[in-house]
This record gives C-alpha cells, structure tokens and sequence, in this order.
C-alpha cells in the first residue's frame, strides 16, 4: 500500500487532519476528525479495558507468575519541575543536532540509539543513527559522520572495543574512515531538549519555567505512595495512564509517526526484584498479543530485544513491539510500544535523587550546598509486604504504548483495494478500511432499499434501536451499491438493508464488509446480531 492513499482516504473520510490546516497547517501536529476520533477512543477504551477494568486479579493469567492487580490514575500534564530533573529529562532528554549550512535541513540523532564511550581520556557519544528532515542520504551520512566526530571535539579515536556488539564497532571504524573528516558545511552540534517550556503564573520569570510532560510515567512514580497508601493494592500491581505527552521533536515525519503532541497509553507495573524478570517476559508476551487480537497479525508486526549496547542507562531488558509502516524501506519496522524492565531507577531516584554514577551518562553533580544536583523528594518510596514485613523498593516493568501510532498502524493494515462488480456488474476497484469491529469507528450502516413503501421508516427504527447501544449511521442517498462502498472506506463492518422482503417476512439483510456475504435475520434479532459481533 502506498502511503499517499491513506494519507489522502484519512482526509478525505475525516479521520485526520493536519492542525490549522486553514493557516498552512503546523508542523508535528494532527487533528483526528469524525471518524479518527471514534477510531482512537476505542483503540484507548480497548486498551484501557483489557488490561484494566476487565483484568480478574483473582485468578492467574495464562503466562502470569502469580495474580496482580490493575489500577489507573489520570495525572496532569504540568507537573513539579523537580520531577524532571530527578527523571533525568531536563539533562539527558535532548538530542543532538546540526543544520546543513546549503541546505537548511536538519539532522538529529537519536541518544538512545548509541552510546558513551571513552576515547582519548574524554567521555564521547557515539551513534549509529542519523535522521534528516529531508531524505538525502549522502548528506545523511555526513551528518553521521560529523557527529561522530565533532561531538566532544575529538579529531581521532582509539577504541578498546570491549564494551559494544561487533555491528557497532564496524559503524564505527567507518567512521574513522579518513574521508569521514571531510563533513561538509554543517554547523556545529548543539544540544536540543525535547521537553517543551511554558511558563506558570504571572510574573513569568525564567524561575516559573515549568514543562509539558514528555511522558505519562512520571506522574504516576510520583503518586506510587498515594496510591498504595489509599487503596488496598499489593504488589505485583500495576498503574495504568492514557494522556497527551509533548515532545519538541527536531524532525516530526511520517504523518502521525512522530508528532510533537501525541498520547500514550502507559503502564507502571511494581514488582519484587527477585520476580521482575518474569513479569518483563509476561508484559512482552501479553502487549505482543493485544496487537495480534485486535487485528495486525500479518509479518508486518514484530516484537524486538534490544540488544545490549541499545538499552537505557538504567534498563535490564527492553523489547520494542514494531510494525513495518509502509512510509519505511524495506525490511524497516518502527516502534509502536516499549516494554522497558527499569529496576528501581525511578522510584530511587524520586526518593533520593541519585542517578546511577556507573551506568548513568552524566556525572551527579553537586549543587551549591554540596548536595547532589538531582535531589530527590526525599519520601520513602519503599513498600512493606503486609504479609512477609519484608521491606523493599519495588522493581517496575514499564509497557509504554503510543495510542497515535497504534492508531496508525492499524489505518495502515486495515487499508486493502480489491476489485468488486458495481451496481451495472462492471468491476471496479473497492478501497475497503478492513478495521477490527471493536475498533472500527462505525459499527453497522443502515439502509432503505428504496425511499418508499415504508422502507425508510422501517430503516430508521432499525438505526436508531442500534444508535443506543454503539454508533450506527443511517443512509438513504444513491444507489445501494454507492452507499456499501462509502461504508467499507470507512470501515464498517456491518450494513443493514431493509428491501421488500422486509415488508412481507420481517427480516432484513445483513452484509459482511471483509468476506461480502450476505444473511437474513429476524427484525426483532438485528441489534442482538450486530452487538454479538462487535464487542
Ligand atoms: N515512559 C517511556 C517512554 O515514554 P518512549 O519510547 O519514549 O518511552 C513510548 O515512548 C511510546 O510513545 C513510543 O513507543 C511511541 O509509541 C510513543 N511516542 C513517543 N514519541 C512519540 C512521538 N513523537 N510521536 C508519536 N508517538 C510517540
């Protein structure tokens, strides 16, 4: 499927949007229209309800060490400005960046996907990913190679090799290539934090800075206490969030892909150290399957380990869940979901504002009283078995999904052309949005054959017994054939006919938007029938 065809069917059916469309548009930022809005909230609602308020806590799950409970929180999007400067984010969440002097174009790489190594005495980063807003890939690869270079100002580097995969030493001796020091007219590197500022209350001084939250994660670590503290979940239990996260992305791209404004569904599951690993392998295994059940089941979906040298300073395990989207080359898949094992790395570092000296890339400074920089909130975050006494700090399995991808990939699988006889029998070709009923936007069509004989009141009973219990659309206008096709763009599984035989039998015609069979039922059974089939 080529991108510019769902690109155009999200416009033109109203699933998405670009924001300020009528002013040129904003770069990053995407409305959802009709129909994308139904799509997303049942996305989120399904989420929401199969790991949340569906999960029985009194039995054991397939694959699960032991029970567990499910809670959720609903945090805000402006939050203490400490807490991102225990997260690390205001020091560590910024990519690197330089401009073509030519062509104006920027490029970023991406921390997360290199490392620091020591070379020549010095601390230096080293990536093995570049990404341009433009696709030129000569001048990519400068850009690679002068980052590579010039962070930290080293000329040359000696490495030891000891501490990187074998695929990242070859990276990185081509880029010791001698030509590699020839770069080109970029100008300098500069740090670039993604966190977006704004400012709290009237004065407006540069001390009322506050951020938008570039994760939902933080917000609950923050309330882990009040949270055990005013319900009566034990650990292992996990809390739930869906919000807005904001990122300033240097190189938002590929529609809703990477947005600066974007919602996550996240998860922070709390755990004993000495079962951790086993609850990272279950929350794997179990947001791997929630994609499968809800319909991208196909070769195009995948579930990743990261490899040693791509883990996060503070992770033991990482597993990216990642779908071949069609704007990618061949053979590339982008993340729709981190399953991330984080130790006790953000409960610690809330409670005492101390990042890790051995794994963490930036020194703990010392502020001005010769406390650490990072100082935590200095509350105790640990829990205390009501069973064993045991007292301990949690370990979290962090399943991290993005709603507006999930979104996206599942536009993407659903989108399919097949060559279907119109209402003269000539073939034509179909666009057919082959969504999951739970979250197609639409659940069933409803149609008069003809606009007499009673038909169109019989329809619009049918439509609104329907309308009470799931969306349902009514249509009148144009040939039957014209109204199937306008459905099964936008995704509807089911259509309804009301024909003459409904007059005499009182049954009506139900027809499948994927497989186009087509069965009678009872009047009285159509909401049973389309209910039973959509949830
Ligand atoms: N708390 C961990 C965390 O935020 P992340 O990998 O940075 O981890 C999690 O983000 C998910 O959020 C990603 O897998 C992706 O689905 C979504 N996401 C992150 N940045 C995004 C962006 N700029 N646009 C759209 N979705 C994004």
């Amino acid at each position: 499927m080529e991108m510019e065809k769902l690109v155009s069917l999200c416009k033109r059916r109203g699933f998405m949007f670009q924001s300020s469309e009528i002013y040129g548009g904003i770069n990053g930022f995407w409305d959802y229209g009709p129909l994308g809005v139904e799509l997303k909230r049942n996305i989120k609602d399904a989420w929401w309800h199969d790991m949340i308020t569906a999960h029985d806590e009194l039995d054991v799950r397939p694959g699960a060490p032991s029970t567990y409970e499910m809670t959720g929180l609903d945090c805000t999007i402006i939050m203490h400005p400490q807490v991102w400067k225990v997260s690390g984010h205001q020091d560590l969440f910024s990519d690197m960046m330089v401009d073509c002097k030519e062509s104006k174009g920027r490029y970023r790489y991406d921390q997360l996907r290199g490392r620091w190594v020591e070379a020549k005495g010095q601390k230096v980063f080293v990536t093995t990913k570049v990404e341009a807003e433009e696709e030129d890939e000569d001048l990519q690869r400068r850009a690679l190679k002068f980052f590579n270079l010039r962070a930290k100002n080293v000329e040359e580097l000696s490495w030891d090799g000891d501490t990187v995969s074998l695929e990242t030493i070859s990276e990185f001796e081509n880029v010791l290539a001698p030509e590699a020091k020839s770069v080109g007219s970029l100008t300098e590197p500069r740090e670039f934090n993604l966190m977006f500022k704004t400012i709290v209350g009237a004065m407006g001084t540069e001390a009322d800075t506050a951020f938008l939250r570039p994760e939902t994660a933080q917000g609950i670590f923050v309330n882990f206490k009040n949270v055990v503290d005013s319900t009566r979940v034990k650990i292992p239990f996990g809390i739930a969030q869906v919000g807005k996260s904001f990122r300033n992305e240097i190189t938002p791209r590929n529609f809703t892909f990477r947005s600066r404004e974007f919602e996550q569904m996240e998860i922070e599951f709390f755990c004993h150290p000495d079962s951790s690993r086993k609850w990272y392998e279950y929350w794997r295994d179990r947001r791997m399957q929630w994609y499968k059940d809800l319909g991208l089941a196909g070769e195009r979906l995948q579930l990743r380990d990261h490899a040693p040298d791509e883990l996060s300073h503070y992770s033991t395990g990482t597993a990216d869940i990642e779908y071949a989207f069609p704007f990618l080359p061949e053979g590339e898949y982008g993340e729709l979901e981190g399953i991330a094992h984080r130790g006790d790395f953000d409960l610690r570092s809330h409670m005492e504002g101390k990042l890790d000296p051995n794994t963490c890339p930036l020194e703990v400074e010392k502020g001005e009283d010769g406390k650490p920089k990072y100082r935590g909130s200095g509350k105790d975050l640990t829990y205390r078995d009501p069973e064993t006494n045991e007292k301990y700090l949690p370990h979290v399995i962090e399943p991290s999904a993005g709603a507006d991808r999930a979104t996206l990939a599942f536009l993407c699988e659903a989108y399919q052309e097949d060559e279907q006889p119109d209402d003269k029998g000539k073939m034509q070709t179909r666009v057919v949005m082959k969504l999951h009923p739970r979250i197609a936007p639409v659940k069933a069509a409803v149609f008069p054959l003809v606009k007499k004989e009673g038909m169109p009141e019989i329809a619009k009973d049918v439509y609104r017994a329907l309308k009470a219990k799931f969306p349902a659309v009514y249509d009148e206008k144009g040939a039957v054939g014209r109204r199937y096709r306008r459905q099964d763009e936008a995704g509807t599984p089911y259509c309804i006919t009301i024909d003459g035989d409904t007059l005499t039998d009182k049954t009506v015609t139900i027809r499948d938007r994927d497989s186009l069979e087509q069965w009678r039922v009872k009047l009285d059974d159509v909401v049973e029938e389309i209910a039973g089939r959509v949830s």
